[in-house]
């Protein structure tokens, strides 16, 4: 195995404007975190770095909507995602807050620098400017379109659709997100980094040096961005809430928030160095160090070109090794958004499903978007649990320890003779942490949990085929031997889910007495310890390495007492998963009650005009598809007056059969009109609902028929 490094692991910094969704954990937390417990079980020295990203135009917009200020803002929700992530276990070393004062001395010490280095140019150039706001428009607090791709609704900083990084003043038709207005330019000063300065290093070090490494979806964007031209780009902002710009002349000027929020990784290691009585030096300059990042991929360009500039300028800092973004998660088939409350919050999550954090961490790696967008649904994530995590993994360990239970009151019994099978299983053990590590080390989460998934599969698999409970009645000391090798399997799972499946990997250890817990300081493990020191058998309180499984020869040995069984996992039910859908209808509907245009009344027209409609109640006796016609449905209608054809458009609402019996509104006097070769004598009222389904104005009412007028 490799030998232990030194590992600076960030996650991006999550904007204090809302809570984390599953979005945010399967692009970023949910990899970074399996990414860090894995390195620190392979006793590498690990950094795994995060904090909440405070500044930045979104977080002003929130507060002006809701009335407070700022601060508020970014106190409230860094509070709730801070305690999320400790609930739900992502093991940072540090949280930090880009309003720390560590932080605002960091970001301008390293702004210094490179401004004493001479590498800004200081210009004064026309920007955009909201008069009716009295402040100029940057990054969010501009939409308009996105000259590359078109998208109408790009920011002054980036276009969501294509991902290009963008300047303001590239907007075409850009518009105030704040007063609706159009701007006006105005001259003010601005420091800007030359990345073309830097096209040379960037070309180099990522285009020839990363190309193998690098995930494609990361060093294809790179590659365009580059190939497109790079261009001075502004690091200050005429605003009011951010760091404010340590120089001479800049008074009223902040740094731009993707100027100070990376800068925020390296306060919070800082932070966290002082902490724990270390040096954070080694975990930024020193060359043997990996940093690698992880981030959703609208973060790219920020992560591979701008910071690496920002850190190669200043000169004493690494780049990163690796930055392995993720696409996006989409939820039933739609786009996450904060906005729309489309979303799966994890404050919610873990209210609702508690102690179930293993499972959306489960169902959300099988998931990953690692190599294109995908999309989560309730559905499946009841699936992976049921038929994956209760019907695999949890039935595994549930046989083996309630049989090791039943038949030798919980103590490890000694193999006899192994057979070609047993041999063989204990070999395919020592395989497991090879195969996942390899890739994890390629940043392959879901084909790392997969395979994790195997080795429960082999266990179930073993025990299936060996079937003990029906040897035990002739075969006592062959069920031994069983047992054992079953032991062996449960307790390489112990040790190898950690990564993926924390929460779990602990109980686990604590039934099988691997370790003992403090938090969790049940009556089956300290009867354990007394056991263990009773009886003079090997204790077995320490945690295997993940190195362990492959090297040791004996993971759980004979005579060592395993705890009672408790289950792992529990079948979620229908009515469950139910709760949530609703939830996401409940929020569609919201939604659309939000976004309802209604249409304009038309023109005025006199009571005479009105007159002119003949309108009569009628009946549908007949109806069949138009051939060949999609929308068409011919119709035969009884009128009161006579019955005749009409051809209507409703074939997508209505099956023709749904339609015979139905009591309808019909326009009479309308000039007949052929509709593919059939002539059509009239018009079927309808209305469309909030689903977009087409209804009948039908009058509906028993005294009602047909041939009567309506006026
Ligand atoms: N707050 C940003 C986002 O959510 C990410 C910032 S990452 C950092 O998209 F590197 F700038 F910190
Ligand atoms: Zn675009």
């Amino acid at each position: 195995m490799n030998k232990p490094k030194r590992y600076t692991i960030t996650a991006a910094l999550p904007y204090t404007n809302g809570p984390i969704h599953i979005g945010h954990l399967a692009g970023v937390y949910v990899p970074a975190d399996i990414y860090a417990r894995y390195l620190r079980l392979t006793d590498n020295d690990v950094a795994f770095i995060c904090g909440s990203d405070e500044h930045g135009v979104p977080i002003t917009i929130k507060a002006k909507k809701e009335g407070v200020t700022p601060q508020d803002v970014v106190d409230k929700y860094h509070a709730i995602i801070k305690q999320s992530f400790e609930e739900f276990g992502i093991s940072f070393d540090n949280y930090s807050r880009t309003s720390a004062k560590i932080h605002h001395e960091t970001a301008s010490e390293i702004f210094k620098t490179l401004y004493d280095k001479g590498e800004f140019i200081e210009e004064t150039s026309e920007q955009l400017y909201d008069e009716k706001a009295n402040q100029f428009l940057a990054d969010r607090f501009v939409t308009g379109t996105c000259p590359k791709c078109g998208n109408e609704e790009a920011y002054g900083d980036q276009c969501e659709n294509c991902g290009t990084s963008l300047n303001a003043t590239d907007l075409i038709n850009p518009k105030s997100a704040i007063t609706g207005n159009v701007p006006t330019l105005k001259q003010t000063k601005h420091w800007f980094l030359p990345l073309d300065k830097h096209e040379a290093f960037l070309k180099e070090w990522i285009l020839e040096g990363h190309k193998k490494d690098w995930k494609p979806n990361v060093y294809g964007q790179v590659k365009s961005w580059i190939d497109d031209g790079l261009r001075p780009r502004a690091v200050t902002r005429d605003l009011d809430w951010g760091i404010p710009v340590p120089v001479e002349g800049a008074e009223g000027k902040v740094l731009y928030v993707w100027f100070d929020a990376p800068i925020g990784y390296i306060s919070s290691t800082k932070e966290w160095a002082k902490r724990v009585g270390k040096d954070w030096e080694p975990y930024w300059k020193d060359k043997d160090t990996k940093l690698v990042h992880f981030i959703g991929k609208d973060n790219i360009v920020f992560h591979c070109i701008i910071f690496p500039v920002v850190l190669k300028a200043e000169g004493s800092y690494i780049l990163p090794e690796n930055v392995p973004a993720n696409e996006f998660l989409n939820l039933e088939g739609n786009k996450l958004s904060t906005s729309k409350n489309w979303a799966v919050w994890l404050p919610e999550y873990l209210i609702d499903f508690p102690n179930q954090q293993d499972v959306l961490r489960y169902a959300l790696t099988a998931n990953a978007p690692e190599a294109k967008d995908n999309d989560f649904t309730w559905k499946d994530f009841q699936a992976r649990n049921n038929n994956e995590l209760v019907a695999i993994f949890g039935n595994f360990i549930n046989r083996v320890v309630v049989l090791t239970n039943k038949y030798y009151n919980g103590v490890v019994p000694n193999p006899n003779e192994f057979s070609q099978v047993d041999e063989e299983t204990l070999a395919a053990i020592k395989t497991y942490p090879n195969v996942i590590s390899s890739s994890i080390e390629r940043y392959r989460f879901r084909e790392a949990q997969q395979e994790l998934m195997n080795l429960a599969r082999l266990g179930n698999k073993y025990l299936a085929d060996e079937e003990p409970w029906k040897v035990i009645k002739v075969d006592e000391s062959r069920v031994q031997t069983i047992m054992y090798v079953a032991l062996q399997i449960a307790s390489a799972l112990a040790t190898l889910s950690e990564p993926f499946l924390p929460f779990t990997s602990t109980k686990l250890k604590g039934i099988l007495g691997l370790r003992h817990n403090e938090e969790q300081s049940d009556v089956v493990i300290s009867s354990n310890k007394q056991l263990a020191t009773s009886h003079k058998i090997e204790s077995r309180n320490d945690d295997l390495s993940w190195d362990d499984i492959s090297t040791k020869e004996i993971l759980l040995p004979s005579g060592h007492q395993i705890g009672k069984a408790e289950l792992l996992f529990s079948k979620i039910e229908d009515e469950a998963i139910q709760i949530q859908i609703d939830k996401l209808i409940a929020s569609k509907k919201v939604n659309e009650v939000a976004n309802k245009t209604v249409e304009p009344q038309k023109d005025t027209i006199t009571f005479d005009d009105f007159t002119k409609l003949d309108m009569r109640v009628g009946t549908i006796l007949e109806a069949e598809k138009m051939p060949k016609a999609k929308k068409l449905l011919i119709l035969k209608v009884d009128t009161g007056i006579d019955v005749r054809t009409i051809v209507s458009g409703i074939a997508e609402s209505f099956t023709a059969e749904e339609v015979v019996g139905k009591k309808v509104t019909v326009l009479v006097n309308l000039a007949p009109r052929e509709l593919r070769g059939v002539e059509s004598q009239g018009m079927i009222l309808m209305t469309e609902n909030e689903e977009g389904k087409l209804v009948f104005v039908n009058p509906d009412d028993a005294s009602i028929t047909n041939g009567l007028k309506i006026s």
